[in-house]
Order: structure tokens, then sequence, then C-alpha cells
């Protein structure tokens, strides 16, 4: 369906104030406002320009692939913040092309699959790090989010670098960027402003820029531990050294590296840190708000996993993912896609409507509401027990898999965010009952959608644990509850 600005704003509350809430907030927000059942809306900006917000995901697949849509100046503000070599801000040039195929081929399905044991392993050993601090103090609330962005900078540094890089010292900074990112660059006003005169960026977002920059210290310590391992291992860490002529053998600790190679490599770790980290965090509050769901997510770990997730080879299809993935792509940080129209394009909408795109247009890809659409299929593509599960996001299965995008930006982190987050949620949800202390935690919608209020939450051991457990059928038949995996819905 379409419809224009003066359709829209009779929905909601007048064109003005419609405006208005428009500039000052962020698309994530804006699009859950529309109505339902509208798949394509264009609102008029100013400037006989128009905002399309798309919500159907056969035209999403046919957008991602064009060429006239790319990054362009609507990402002049966060290319300020976070450096141009950020690859998750590059436009379709030549480098793209080239980082994108590295990035995909060492972070593909396959090898993620080998790595499963690895990344099992250290979400084990994030789990019993906080069982042994709960034992030794049971009241003390634990700061969740920093357990688990501990656990995402222990797999990130390794599978970025091939070697067990400890940047613990660079959580704390970390989170204060994201912080005033959320603060700082978060209305659409903003981005206009960065996008119609880039000099005005530097003027904006100073404290998330400070962070970005101090941030670059994880990026060189990755890329000292990585270059220990040439000729060893093909990692992001010694691709980048290579594109920069930087010999591995002569890097030590007093080597100095060039500002692009820093962006590259501490972002390349920051994309997979604020997105995992919000999945995770939203999954755990929303099985603390769903008991019921969480009980029989713990009958199924029990029988799917009698021995935790320890020494898994690989992550196959079972009740227990079946319950879980869902709920965790219902959970994604990432709400929209942007793009910018940079040449003239047209497409034919899902009710057979023609749309023009002008340069200078922008385009919202709906992406957390087209993967909420996607349940059942979703449920189908799960449902052949002891398939692999990251099969789910190889490229066969876009029609049911929104939230990752598709075309050349498709995420190339998806099958680790899948893989790193379902295993440390199994081995934590099934030993702990976890209790926010904020037990009304609102969820702020932004560049990445999170939690707000306190992450502290109370832990206890869940009883009676693994002793109860049955051992593994050989072939699981079980039919789930019909609670479990509902929750797909944005909230
Ligand atoms: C829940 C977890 C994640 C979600 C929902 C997610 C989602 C996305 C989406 C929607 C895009 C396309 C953005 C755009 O084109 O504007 C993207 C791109 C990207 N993601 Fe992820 N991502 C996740 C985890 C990760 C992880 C773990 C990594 C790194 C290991 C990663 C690295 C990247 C990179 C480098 C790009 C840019 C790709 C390109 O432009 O070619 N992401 N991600």
């Amino acid at each position: 369906m379409f419809s224009s600005l003066g359709s829209l704003a009779n929905s909601l509350s007048g064109p003005f104030s419609n405006m208005g809430r428009l500039l000052s907030s962020h698309p994530s927000r804006q699009v859950r406002e529309l109505p339902d059942g509208t798949d394509t809306v264009r609102v008029d900006l100013p400037g006989n320009t128009q905002l399309l917000f798309v919500r159907d995901a056969a035209v999403m697949a046919t957008l991602a692939e064009r060429r006239g849509l790319d990054r362009g100046n609507g990402v002049n503000l966060l290319r300020s913040v976070f450096g141009t070599g950020t690859l998750f801000l590059m436009p379709h040039d030549t480098a793209h092309h080239r980082r994108a195929g590295e990035f995909n081929r060492l972070f593909s399905q396959r090898q993620t699959d080998a790595s499963t044991p690895d990344i099992a392993a250290r979400a084990c050993r994030a789990v019993e790090t906080v069982g042994a601090a709960v034992a030794a103090a049971p009241e003390t609330p634990v700061d969740m989010q920093d357990v688990i962005l501990r656990y995402l900078f222990d797999v990130g540094a390794w599978a970025i670098t091939g070697v067990d890089v400890d940047l613990g010292a660079e959580v704390a900074v970390f989170r204060r960027g994201v912080d005033a990112l959320h603060r700082e660059a978060t209305a659409m006003l903003k981005t206009a402003l960065a996008a119609n005169a880039p000099w005005t960026a530097d003027y904006m977002a100073r404290e998330a820029r400070d962070a970005a920059r101090e941030f670059q210290e994880a990026g060189r310590r990755m890329l000292i531990a990585g270059a220990e391992r040439h000729g060893l291992a093909d990692t992001l860490a010694l691709r980048a050294l290579k594109r920069y002529g930087i010999d591995p053998a002569s890097v030590d600790a007093s080597t100095r590296f060039p500002p692009g190679i820093l962006v590259e490599v501490s972002m390349n770790l920051a994309a997979s840190l604020f997105t995992t980290g919000n999945l995770i965090e939203r999954t755990l509050d929303h099985f603390e708000r769903h008991p019921d769901e969480l009980r029989a997510l713990r009958l199924s770990i029990r029988e799917d996993f009698p021995a935790g997730v320890r020494d898994l080879p690989q992550l196959r299809n079972c009740p227990t993912l079946r319950a879980l993935l869902p709920v965790m792509l219902a959970q994604s940080p990432v709400g929209i896609v942007s793009r910018d129209v940079v040449e003239p394009t047209e497409f034919v909408d899902g009710d057979g409507i023609h749309h023009q795109l002008r340069q200078g247009d922008a385009v919202i890809f709906d992406v957390e509401g087209m993967q909420a659409r996607q349940a059942l299929k979703l449920d189908q593509a799960l449902s052949e027990e002891g398939r692999p599960t990251l099969d789910v996001l190889n490229q066969r299965h876009d029609d049911v898999m929104q939230v990752f995008f598709h075309g050349p930006n498709q995420c190339p982190g998806r099958f680790l965010a899948v893989a790193d987050s379902a295993l440390f949620l199994i081995e934590m949800l099934s030993s702990f009952d976890l209790h926010s202390l904020d037990r009304q935690r609102p969820l702020e919608r932004g560049i990445v959608n999170r939690l707000g209020g306190s992450p502290l939450m109370r832990l206890s051991p869940v009883r009676p644990a693994r002793a109860e457990a049955s051992p593994v059928p050989a072939t699981p038949t079980r039919t789930l509850p019909p609670s479990v995996g509902r929750a797909i819905s944005p909230p």
C-alpha cells in the first residue's frame, strides 16, 4: 500500500507535528508508528525530496541490489564519528567489494560451524565466571551488560585475530561511546544537517567521536596480537596488515599504525558488539518477562544439551533452537536499514504501484517488521531436526531472514552473531534465574535498539541443575509447548 504524508498525517496527529516528530527522533521509532498493513509509505519532505519506508521483503530484496541506492550523505554523521574506513558505512566501491569479500569468506557458515567448539568454550567460561562471582556473593547484583560484553570481546577479538586478546580494559570506553552515540546522534534532524552540510558533522556527537578514537586502542592491540600468527592462519587482522603493506613479522608493541587500519579493525569488532550485545540482553529480558516460555525452554535444553554446550561440534536444529532462534531474532537490535538514493531508480511495489526514486531521496527498510512477518516460514525452516541451524542464514533462505538485510551489504557477521548468542544464552538461561533490579526497562529505539535503565541483575543458580538431566534421545521427537517461540512480533 502507498500513502503520502497527507494520509499518514491523518492517522497520526497532523502534518506539522508529525514532521516535527519525524525530525527530532530516529526512523527506528517512526517506523513502528506507521499504520498497520502499509507496505510502502512515502513521506514528502521539504526541498522536493521524499522519504520512503519499505516494509515488503520482496521489494527490499530488489532494492538492496540496486546501484542507485547506497550509503551516501545520510551516513556523514556516523562516518565523522567512527571514521570513513568503517566497513558498515562504506559505499559500494572497489574497496568495499574487496573488504566485504574478505569478511564474508573468513566469517562464512563453514568457518563458523568449525569454530563452534571454540565459541562454546568461551560461552561456558563466561557463565562459569559469573557462577563463581555469584557463589562468592549471592546477594550482590551482577552487571549483565558487562558480562555479555566481556564474552563478546573475547569471541570477537579471537575471531578477528585467531588468538585470545584480553580487551577487558576497553569495555568501559565502548559502553561510554555507545551511550554518547544514543544521546548525540539519534535525531534525524542531525543526520539531515550533516548530510546537507558535511562540515557541521564535526560539531555534533563530540563525546561519541572521542570514545570511538579511544576505542582504536582495541584495534591496535588486536593487530599486535594477530600479527604473531603470521604464516599460521588467514585472519581479518592479517588481511588488514597486508592491505596496508605492513609486514606482520615487523609488528611489535612499539609499532605505530596508520589511523585507517585502526579504524578498520576496531570498527569490525564494534560491529559485533553493539549488535549482538543488545540481542543477548534483550533475549534475557524477554525470558525474564515470560516465565512459562523459560520453563519450557529449560526442559528442551536439558534434553537437547544434557551436558551443556561444551565441546558441541555444531549447532543443529532441535526443539531448543527452534524455540530460541525466533525469540532472538525478534530482539534484534537493528530495527531499520537506511539508504540514500544516489541515482534515479524505479520499482513496482507489492500492490502494483509504480514508484520513482530521485537522487536525494532516502529509503528506510523496516527489517524488524519484515522479520516478524516471517515467523511461520522461519519455523518451517527450523523444523527439520538434525540439519545445521546456521543454514537458515545462508542466502538460500533469504526469504526467512530479514534482520541481516540482503544484497552486497548483507551482514557478513550473521553466522557468528547467531552462533555466539545462542551458545551463551543456552548456558546462561539453563544455569541461572535472572531478576532485573529495574523491573521495567524501556526499549530505546535508535541507531541500535537497546534496553534503557539499569543492567543490574540478581542471579541465582537453577535447582536442581544438570543432575536431573535425562540422556539425549537418539532422535528428539517432542512437540514444543504452544507458548514457546511465539514472541515474534515487534514489542
Ligand atoms: C544481532 C546481530 C547483528 C545484526 C542484527 C546485524 C545486522 C546487520 C545489518 C542489517 C547490516 C546491514 C547494514 C547496512 O547496510 O546499513 C549489517 C552489516 C554489517 N555487519 Fe552485522 N549484524 C549483527 C552482527 C554482526 C557481527 C557479529 C559482525 C561482525 C563479526 C557484524 C559485522 C557487520 C559488518 C562488517 C557489516 C557491513 C557489511 C557491508 O557493508 O558489506 N555484524 N549487519
